[in-house]
Formats: structure tokens, sequence, C-alpha cells
């Protein structure tokens, strides 16, 4: 069994979702394999709403363990769990001052979860006492940053995935 306490050390921050407890905690080398599964899952299903199928099938063949298990080391990874299962997850890097993603599962959407992530992430730079938080966002999630005090800067192309450049002051 695994001590109370140690559990307690590993989970970040939790919060209730339809009576269900999500978890939010950093990732570790044990969950790239899911979190390159869920990524597969979110990029086929919610964001081929937005982009060509050329787009996505270029996106989907970048998405694998061995590239999370590469990113973890250069960045910094958070998961939300819903009984011991991924449910989202973030990349970011405070030292570049950069939201690199924020991905959640869609049976799990509108529930706060991808808020969540955020207001972890956004702690981590106020921490740091970084002036804004630059991202690049997909198409179909500009207004989810927009809710979170995100403004479009301008359109950037990354071969054929069109993203939309924003960034929030935390001044
Ligand atoms: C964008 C995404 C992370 C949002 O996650 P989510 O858990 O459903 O969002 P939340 O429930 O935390 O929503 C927070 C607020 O944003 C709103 N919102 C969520 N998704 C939105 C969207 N696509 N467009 C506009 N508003 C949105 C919610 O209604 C909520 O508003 P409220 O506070 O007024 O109730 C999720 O749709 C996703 O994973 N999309 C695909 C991956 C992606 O493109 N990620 C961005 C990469 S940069």
């Amino acid at each position: 069994m695994i001590p109370a306490l140690a559990v307690a050390a590993r989970n970040l921050k939790s919060a209730m979702v339809d009576n269900t407890e999500i978890i939010i905690r950093k990732a570790e080398m044990d969950d790239a394999k899911a979190i390159a599964e869920l990524h597969k899952k979110v990029v086929t299903e919610i964001n081929s709403e937005s982009y060509s199928p050329e787009a996505i099938e270029e996106w989907a063949k970048d998405i694998s363990e061995e590239n999370v298990l590469y990113q973890l080391q250069n960045s910094d990874w958070i998961i939300a769990e819903a009984d011991d299962k991924l449910v989202g997850f973030g990349q970011y890097s405070v030292a570049d001052g950069e939201i690199y993603q924020i991905n959640v599962d869609p049976n799990f959407l509108k529930k706060k979860i991808g808020k969540k992530l955020y207001d972890y992430m956004e702690s981590k730079f106020r921490g740091a006492v970084r002036e804004k938080i630059s991202l690049n966002a997909t198409l179909n999630a500009v207004g989810f940053y927009q809710k979170l005090g995100f403004v479009e800067i301008q359109e950037i192309h990354m071969g054929l995935i069109k993203m939309i450049k924003m960034e929030k002051s935390l001044r």
C-alpha cells in the first residue's frame, strides 16, 4: 500500500467534477504512453473539426510515446486524472514564457478541466514573476483562451497547420 503522505505529496491539486475527483499533478515518465494516446485522440476527434484531413495527418504522425518522453525532459508537463485515468494534460515552459498545449479528453469537455490545468500553469508563471504568457492557439481553442484573458497577436503557419499567436499580460 502507498503511504497516505506519499499520495498527498504526489497530488498537486484536486477538485470535484460530477462527483469525481480531478487530480492535477506533474507528469512522470510512466505517463508518456497514455499522454501520446490521449493527444492522438484529441487531434483526430477535436482538432479535426477545424483542420483539413491532410493537416490532421501531418499533426498526428509526430505524436508518439518516444516524442513525449523526449519532451518530458525539456519542458514542464502536468496531467489531470479522474479515477486514475488520464483526462487531460498541459505542457509549458516558465523559462520560455510559453504554454505549448492544453488537451482534454473529448469525453470530459466543458467540465473546467482545461481551466484547472491552465490555472495551475498560470500560478507557476506568476510565481516566477513572468510579465506575460505566450502561446500558439489552435483555431478551435481561441475562444477558450480568450475566456482566460488572452488576446490575439497574429496568425502563424506551421506547415499545413494554422494557429493564432496569443498573449496574456500578468502585470
Ligand atoms: C480547448 C480545451 C482545452 C478546453 O478544455 P475544457 O476542459 O473543455 O474547457 P473548460 O471546461 O475548462 O472551459 C473553461 C471556459 O472556456 C469555455 N470554453 C471551453 N472550450 C471552449 C472553446 N473551444 N471555445 C470557446 N470557449 C470554450 C468554457 O465554456 C468555459 O467557459 P465559462 O467559464 O464561461 O463556463 C479542449 O476543448 C481541448 O482539449 N481542445 C482540443 C485541444 C486543443 O486544441 N488545445 C489547445 C492547444 S493550444
